[in-house]
């Protein structure tokens, strides 16, 4: 049975006091969330609170740390990078790659990518691989071809082994801190062509097995619609997790 996520992104946002206060009140709101083995929530701060989140966090079950971002090299001199071993000594476990704003700031590739999801599988780290269009793309009905594309040149690389440990956002750059959702009807849409890309290049049950979460402007609103989808397993959510009510909120429009 594949799991249920709800995965927050903070980006570069709060200072040590408000992180503290943020994962403080969510690890004790989630203790009431109907949290299990198969439905968990994960949260990526920014890497100086990620210490203060595995402490905050090992008192509860089911709710985890994750990285924003990590290093495609394992060690040595790459100044200002982080590696997955550095993040696996302090006890993360899961690390987002590909975000939008990475591939689009830092210009990451999908080869890049590709070694990084490789660094943080050798350290036991489970990537989130984030994917999407952009809003050119989906006027000029490319989308699907887009998507395509960026699994092809990048987790359909991994074996079939490697792609089980990892999780798939969907994430139309459009939506992305817009206020603009998907419809649910958008992203199912495309959360079942990826499945069924998982499935001719893998098979069918490693396709069932995989996570494949939405994000784009999830709010407690929008939240239990997009998740009520047959192929939505849950969210990736960046303004709204900052907000311990309302990621809350969205924890439990999750069934
Ligand atoms: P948003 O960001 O929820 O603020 O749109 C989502 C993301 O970038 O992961």
């Amino acid at each position: 049975m594949r799991k249920k996520i709800i995965a927050g992104n903070w980006k570069m946002n709060t200072v040590k006091e408000e992180a503290e206060s943020l994962l403080k009140s969510i690890s004790a709101q989630t203790a009431t969330s109907n949290l299990s083995e198969n439905k968990i929530v994960v949260v990526a701060t920014p890497f100086p609170f990620i210490p203060f989140c595995v402490d905050t966090f090992s008192g509860f079950s089911h709710i985890y740390s994750a990285a924003q971002n990590c290093s495609e090299h394992e060690q040595g001199a790459y100044t200002g990078e982080v590696s997955a071993k550095m993040l696996a000594s302090l006890n993360v476990q899961y690390v987002i790659l590909g975000h939008s704003e990475r591939r689009q700031y830092y210009n990451e590739s999908d080869a890049l990518i590709l070694q990084k999801i490789k660094q943080a599988q050798s350290q036991q780290l489970i990537p989130i691989f984030c994917c999407g269009e952009s809003l050119e793309i989906r006027e000029k009905q490319q989308h699907f071809d887009f998507i395509k594309t960026q699994l092809e040149q990048c987790i359909f690389q991994l074996s079939e082994d490697e792609i089980k440990n990892l999780v798939i956002a969907y994430e139309p750059i459009w939506a992305i801190g817009t206020g603009k959702t998907a419809t649910p009807e958008q992203a199912q849409e495309i959360h079942a062509f990826i499945r069924n890309e998982l499935t001719k290049k893998y098979n069918e049950t490693l396709a069932q097995e995989i996570s494949i979460l939405y994000g784009g402007s999830v709010n407690a609103k929008n939240a239990q619609e997009l998740f009520a989808c047959d192929d939505i397993d849950g969210g990736l959510v960046g303004g709204a997790s900052l907000k311990a009510d309302e990621f809350i909120n969205i924890i439990n429009a999750m069934s």
